[in-house]
């Protein structure tokens, strides 16, 4: 690797996921010989081979991360940092499916992209988990509605999600909107789910099935017999161990993000920017569209400067300090205490789900995003947009049933 190209690769790691360049990668040879003129060689069988040896590379992973030996594996050499497979992934069944929807080993022209392999890996995910699912987490902004909008009246997601409450799933949003004890603005953002809920008559056991989390980890409710969130105290559940922070522990941390993305607005004379103060978070909030290049370096920027004050500020070890999430949320760009990855776990102590069995769906999965902490406790999908989340919830269904 010449220096250059090292330079180049660490400076685009945010805009990578290194699994998926390696399935791309590995794809290209069909691709290659499928596109030369009168080739029998490359398409549907060839690409098929190379998932099931990725099907057995993930299986070896898996047995060795049982040992505690993962870093020994053949695929944490190929695809250094990766991580845990709560479950195998059927991936050659996945790709058979998408090539039947897709026609991707038809093309001659476009080789198979990072969305073909996010969305195979995405179908993978559901048929393995789909016998065992206790419990599937979604993100709010960009998975259930648009960004900054609420939850659609009539949206077609209300019928699914509601078809997992009736079968016995548990369902809950973690979404990084915080805003505070409060149900009244969740409750709002929700409407239409909720009131489609009322609509449908939902049974009392299935509506307490259904569970928000604010502020990525911060404010818990269920839902009740009356279609209303109730929140539910700290006290009554076990956060003490995952949440241990106090107002006291965030205020350096705050502070140092507020500087920095203060000094972000300075540095790239950004104008129409407000930077919001919560007692959980600080966000930039632009009244105009960033480009994302900004936004990145932004959410890059206050990670790094969180990171340098909790160097220079404790000496505690790495458990004892205060967890936080940097990301860039599409429109703006926030901080907060906390993240989704003990957001999830929350979850998990409280409606006793396990890893394997508990989904995460969302479309923030970049280092610069704000779902990617979950794949530390859970299994994921990978979504871009409503649509897509609709569109892995029925094969959900259709795999279910
Ligand atoms: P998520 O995609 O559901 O996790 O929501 C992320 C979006 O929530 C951000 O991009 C913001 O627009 C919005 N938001 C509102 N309040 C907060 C907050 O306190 N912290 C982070 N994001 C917030
Ligand atoms: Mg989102």
């Amino acid at each position: 690797m010449t220096s250059q190209y090292r330079v180049n690769y660490h400076l685009r790691a945010h805009k990578r996921d290194n699994l998926i360049e390696f399935i791309k990668g590995m794809l290209l040879t069909p691709f290659v010989l499928r596109a030369s003129p009168n080739s029998s060689q490359g398409g549907p069988a060839e690409y098929s081979e190379i998932f099931e040896q990725l099907e057995t590379l993930i299986n070896q992973h898996r047995q060795l991360a049982d040992q505690n030996l993962a870093s020994h594996s053949q695929l944490s050499r190929l695809v250094p940092g990766i991580g845990t497979f709560f479950t195998s992934l059927p991936l050659r069944q996945a790709f058979a499916r998408s090539d039947q929807h897709q026609g991707i080993s038809g093309r001659r022209h476009v080789p198979p992209s990072f969305n073909d392999v996010r969305r195979i890996l995405n179908t993978a995910q559901v048929m393995a988990i789909s016998e065992q699912l206790e419990l599937v987490t979604f993100d709010g902004d960009m998975t259930l509605y648009q960004d900054g909008m609420n939850f659609e009246k009539d949206s077609e997601l209300t019928k699914q999600l509601i078809g997992l409450l009736e079968r016995g799933v548990k369902v809950a949003i973690v979404t990084a909107a915080g805003y505070g004890e409060d149900p009244l603005k969740y409750e709002g953002r929700l409407s239409g789910l909720l009131d489609g809920m009322r609509a449908a008559k939902l049974s009392k056991e299935a509506v307490e099935k259904f569970w928000v989390l604010g502020g990525e980890c911060n404010f818990l409710f269920q839902c009740n017999s009356s279609y209303h969130l109730q929140f539910i105290p700290d006290a009554e559940y076990q956060s003490s161990a995952l949440r241990h922070w106090s107002d006291q522990d965030v205020k350096p941390l705050l502070d140092a993000a507020e500087q920095e993305l203060l000094d972000c607005v300075r540095r790239m004379n950004l104008q129409q920017i407000k930077v919001l103060r919560k007692p959980r978070a600080v966000g930039l909030v632009p009244e105009v569209q960033m480009t994302r290049e900004q936004l990145d370096e932004c959410a890059i920027s206050a990670q790094r400067a969180l990171l340098r004050a909790q160097s220079t500020q404790t000496t505690q070890p790495d458990e004892a300090k205060v967890p936080f999430c940097a990301f860039n949320g599409g429109n703006d760009c926030w901080v907060d205490i906390g993240n989704k990855l003990i957001g999830v776990q929350i979850l998990q102590g409280v409606l006793g789900s396990r890893p394997e069995a508990t989904l995460h769906v969302g479309d923030q999965f970049l280092s610069t995003g704000n779902d990617l902490a979950t794949r530390t406790a859970c299994c994921t999908c990978w979504i871009i947009n409503p649509q897509e989340t609709h569109g892995i919830l029925a094969e959900l269904e259709e795999i279910m049933k």
